[in-house]
C-alpha cells in the first residue's frame, strides 16, 4: 500500500500525515503545538544534578576504550561532565557552531513523523525529565540522560550528524511504504545499539549502549552476542528485542560506511521488496553474514534478564 504523502523538500513546515498511516496512538499533552516541544526545559533541582552526575561518573568508569572515540570526543567538545543536567540552550550552541544541530525539550516519546521531522530540521528532541533514585537503573521512556549524553555526543561528528538528518527524511518514505517497523529497526541496529571497527577493535556508538553501564561491556567483550557487520537490506527484515540485552550487534566499518550504505542507496526497490513483517530472528545467523564473533548465547539460554543470568 502506497500513500500520497509528499512532504515539502526542505521540511520547514511539518507536512501533513494522512489518516491512513498507522502510527503509536500517543496522546498530545493540551499544552504543546503540532511539533511537540515544550515551550521551556524543565528546571533542575540539586538533587537532580547530583543523579546526573552519579550517571555520568558511573559510564566513564566502563566507556574509556569501549566506547567510539568520535563519542569521547564529543563529551570532551560539550563538556556534558561539568556537572549537573546540561542546558539545551548553551548545549544547542555549543552544538550549531560544530555541526548545525540542536537539542530540544519534549515531554515523553513522540509521534514518529513529528520525531522524523525534528531530525530532518537537525533539532534532536531530548526527554525533559531526568530519572529518580527509584529507576535509576532501568526507565521505560528515555530520560535526559539517555537522550543528551547518549545520543548527542554522536551528533558532533559530521558525517553521523548528516546521517541522522537523512534518517529523518528517509522515515517520511517509510511511511509512505508503510515499511516503518523495517527503518526502525535499522534505527535501532544503528543509532540505538551500533557498533564499529577502529583498528582492530570493536567499539560502541549506539546511545541504548552508551547510556548504561552492563551492556557497554557486553555489546563490545562478552562471549553470548553475534556480532555481525552491517549490511541493511539484512538489519531492515531482523527483529529486534527492547526489553533485554541484543542476541545480536551489527557492526559498520566507519560512518562513512553507515552513510554510503544507507543514504546512497535506492531505498525505493527496497521497500518494494521487503516483506511486511521481519524475517530473521535476533539472534540469527544466515549465510550472507559477514561474521566478526559468533556469540554463544548463553546470557539468553540461561533466561537472560529476570533470571539473574550473568551478562557473559
Ligand atoms: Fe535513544
Amino acid at each position: 500500500m502506497t500513500t500520497n504523502i509528499e512532504p515539502s523538500r526542505d521540511f520547514i513546515k511539518l507536512p501533513e500525515m494522512p489518516a491512513d498511516v498507522f502510527t503509536a496512538p500517543l496522546k498530545k499533552p493540551a499544552h504543546l503545538g503540532d511539533d511537540w516541544l515544550e515551550p521551556e526545559q524543565a528546571r533542575y533541582d540539586a538533587q537532580d544534578d547530583l543523579i546526573w552526575n552519579e550517571l555520568f561518573d558511573r559510564q566513564m568508569k566502563v566507556l574509556p576504550g569501549r566506547a567510539a572515540t568520535a563519542f569521547m570526543n564529543g563529551l570532551e567538545k560539550l563538556d556534558l561532565g561539568k556537572g549537573g543536567v546540561p542546558e539545551f540552550g548553551r548545549l544547542s550552541e555549543e552544538l550549531g557552531a560544530l555541526t548545525g544541530w540542536s537539542v530540544v525539550p519534549v515531554p515523553m516519546l513522540i509521534p514518529d513523523h513529528v520525531f522524523f521531522w525534528h531530525l530532518a530540521n537537525r533539532r534532536f528532541p531530548a526527554g525533559n525529565f531526568i530519572r529518580t533514585r527509584e529507576t535509576f537503573d532501568y526507565i521505560q521512556e528515555p530520560d535526559v540522560f539517555h537522550d543528551v549524553f547518549g545520543h548527542v555526543p554522536m551528533l558532533t561528528d559530521p558525517v553521523y550528524a548528516d546521517y541522522m538528518q537523512e534518517y529523518g527524511r528517509a522515515g517520511w518514505k517509510a511511511m509512505r511504504y508503510n515499511r516503518l517497523k523495517a527503518l526502525g529497526a535499522l534505527y535501532w541496529y544503528t543509532v540505538e545499539f551500533g557498533l564499529m571497527m577502529e583498528g582492530a577493535d570493536v567499539r560502541a556508538y549506539g546511545a541504548g549502549i552508551l547510556s548504561g553501564p552492563t551492556e557497554v561491556v557486553y555489546a563490545v567483550e562478552a562471549q553470548s552476542p553475534n556480532r555481525i557487520m552491517l549490511n541493511v537490506d539484512r538489519v531492515m527484515r531482523t527483529d529486534y528485542v527492547i526489553s533485554d540485552l541484543q542476541p545480536t550487534y551489527f557492526v559498520i566499518e566507519s560512518f562513512e560506511d553507515l552513510y554510503r550504505q544507507t543514504v546512497e542507496r535506492d531505498f525505493d526497490r527496497l521497500y518494494k521488496s521487503l516483506p511486511p513483517g521481519f524475517t530473521y530472528a535476533n539472534s540469527a545467523v544466515i549465510d550472507v553474514d559477514n561474521v566478526i564473533n559468533r556469540g554463544t548465547q548463553e546470557y539468553l539460554l540461561r533466561g537472560g534478564r529476570g533470571s539473574g543470568a550473568a551478562p557473559v
